[in-house]
């Protein structure tokens, strides 16, 4: 297959939405079709089960799980279908936030009895920002939940989309009887439960037929004509062109739990999701057809065993080939690097690959050269876009609890960094230094992880921040910047690239200052242009 080809057979995607909805199983439902896994419970789960929050080791041996579920790839219809992990928990949403750089398009999976949860709010208004195409899937339709129009307009309002429907559920929950597939112009009932297995489905393809009548009943029938009449009349028609831009997102309905509705979702991804999409760098757009390779790291994994301490790190094929064995700059370090045994992830398996193609993950065995938004090209100078870093929601200082390991403690919190487990400010007056998490959790990571990769004990102190910004002015020079550096000496520290961030103690005094200094940007991201 030549070139083109393969770039484009490929879709990669990540699934997002509420922990609890139903990713892990449409996951393992989008496999068992490709044929990847042969029996339903082989994905393993490795969002933190509630309670453990405390449990270090659970968390570790879930973190252990994730590698191998962080991209599963496998083939459907002749096409390469890459799927990449995003975790639901909250504590982990900057890793879900940076994986969303890497995908060319999303579904985003919504229980119908729960509606839009606050997770899914979040990755959505990510994905919308950056106006990745995405598929709804509402699940769980063989429970009772909302009422299908109710929650189409309660997807458009909270979540700013526009929806159109494409397929429709007849009845709900214990009345569940199937589906109406506007996509296909077919009718797939629902004939009980059968979780190992694909659902067999009776298919009715006209809509007036009466033999609809006779397999749903007269009322679920005329229902079900009325509502695919104001279906049609209340939203707009899919067009392709729409959803790929962002603008229109098609909805399906089913039972990922009894394998019902997913075949019609997959059907239509194949048909509609784009393949890899061009992607801006800071010095240009740069398209997946170019010969040069190029890629960028967007995950980094560490390997729990302390007597293997490599790490993999996740690269997006973006334009070329990747080759084994190739030297390639890594731009950040202006060096030649080049790698024995690239991964390449199938189903649950990682394996060595001689050549990998846009769209692709490739798991590079990595001692510490790489951060997250590292570039890897064949010799041009390029640097991807797209990763920035948010606010962490909590601030601690971190103290050093054993002197004699100090080397040791700032090597980890380094590490640990680079991988993206939190973010380190030191702060300019002092030189102490915080550790800014979007979770709780990450403290308990971070402490468990460097005393037993790392041989540091930490402990930490309570610090009252209510924001990082990143500070941006025109003229350093200017009078009012030199008073802003004044008043806010206490507040100002550097984070890893040095760049100047402000920590506001409350929102009243991040209004203030914005008031007091309005030559001053104050960013809640640490990317602008
Ligand atoms: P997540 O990855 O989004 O967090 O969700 P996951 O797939 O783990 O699903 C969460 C729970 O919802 C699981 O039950 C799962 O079996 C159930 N579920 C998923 N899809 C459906 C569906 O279509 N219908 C119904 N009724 N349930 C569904 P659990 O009891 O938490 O876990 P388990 O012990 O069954 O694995």
């Amino acid at each position: 297959m030549n070139f083109t080809a393969e770039i484009n057979r490929r879709r990669t995607f990540g699934i997002i939405s509420h922990p609890d909805a139903g990713k892990t199983t449409l996951t393992e439902k989008l496999l068992l079709f490709g044929g990847a896994i042969q029996e339903a419970g082989a994905v393993k789960s490795n969002k933190i089960k509630k309670g453990a929050t405390s449990d270090f080791m659970e968390i570790e041996r879930q973190r252990g799980i994730s590698v191998a579920t962080s991209v599963l790839a496998f083939e459907y219809d002749g096409i390469k279908i890459n799927i990449l992990d995003t975790p639901g928990h909250k504590d982990f949403a900057e890793d879900t936030f940076r994986t969303l750089t890497a995908v060319d398009s999303v579904i985003v999976v919504i229980d119908v009895a729960k509606g839009v949860e606050e997770q899914t709010e979040k990755l959505v208004e990510v994905c919308r920002m950056r106006n990745i195409p995405m598929i709804v899937f509402i699940n769980k339709l063989d429970r009772e939940g909302k009422d299908a129009f109710d929650l189409l307009d309660e997807i458009e309002q909270k979540l700013g989309l526009r929806v159109t429907p494409l397929s429709f559920p007849i009845g709900m929950g214990y009345d569940f009887k199937g589906i109406y597939n506007l996509w296909e112009k077919n009718v797939n009932l629902f004939s009980g439960d059968s979780r190992k297995n694909i659902e067999e489905t009776i298919e009715v393809s006209d809509l007036n037929s009466s033999m609809l009548n006779d397999l749903i009943g007269d009322q679920a029938a005329d229902e079900l004509r009325e509502n695919i009449e104001l279906v049609d009349g209340i939203y707009p028609n899919f067009d392709k062109n729409s959803y790929l831009k962002g603008e229109l997102q098609p909805v399906f309905f089913g039972s990922a739990l009894n394998n019902f509705g997913v075949r019609e979702l997959l059907d239509c991804f194949v048909d509609i999701a784009p393949k890899p999409r061009a992607k801006k760098s800071e010095e240009r757009l740069v398209a997946p057809e170019e010969k040069n390779f190029s890629g960028f790291v967007f995950k980094i994994h560490a390997n729990m065993d302390p007597n293997h301490r490599d790490r993999l790190a996740f690269i997006k094929v973006v334009s070329g080939e990747f080759k084994r064995n190739t030297p390639y700059l890594h731009v950040r370090l202006n060096k030649k690097l080049k790698f024995s045994s690239p991964n390449a992830f199938f189903a649950e398996k990682k394996q060595i690959v001689d050549i990998s193609y846009p769209g692709d993950i490739v798991g590079l065995h990595d001692t510490g050269n790489f951060k997250i938004g590292d570039t890897l090209t064949e010799g041009e100078v390029i640097h991807y876009k797209g990763i920035p870093s948010f606010s962490p929601e909590h601030f601690r200082y971190i103290n050093n609890a054993d002197p004699m390991k100090s080397k040791q403690l700032y090597k980890g919190i380094d590490q640990l960094m680079d991988e993206g487990v939190a973010q380190l400010f030191t702060l300019d007056y002092n030189g102490r230094k915080v550790i800014g998490t979007v979770g709780a959790l990450q403290y308990e990571v971070i402490q468990y992880r460097l005393e037993h990769e790392y041989g540091a004990k930490c402990t930490y102190e309570n610090l009252n921040v209510h924001k990082a910004c990143w500070i941006q002015t025109d003229d350093e020079k200017s009078e009012e910047f030199q008073e802003f550096l004044r008043v806010k000496q206490r507040y100002l520290a550097r984070d890893k690239r040095n760049q100047l961030v402000f920590l506001a103690d409350s929102q009243f005094s991040l209004q203030m200052s914005q008031q007091k200094f309005p030559s001053i940007t104050f960013h809640m991201t640490s990317e602008f242009d």
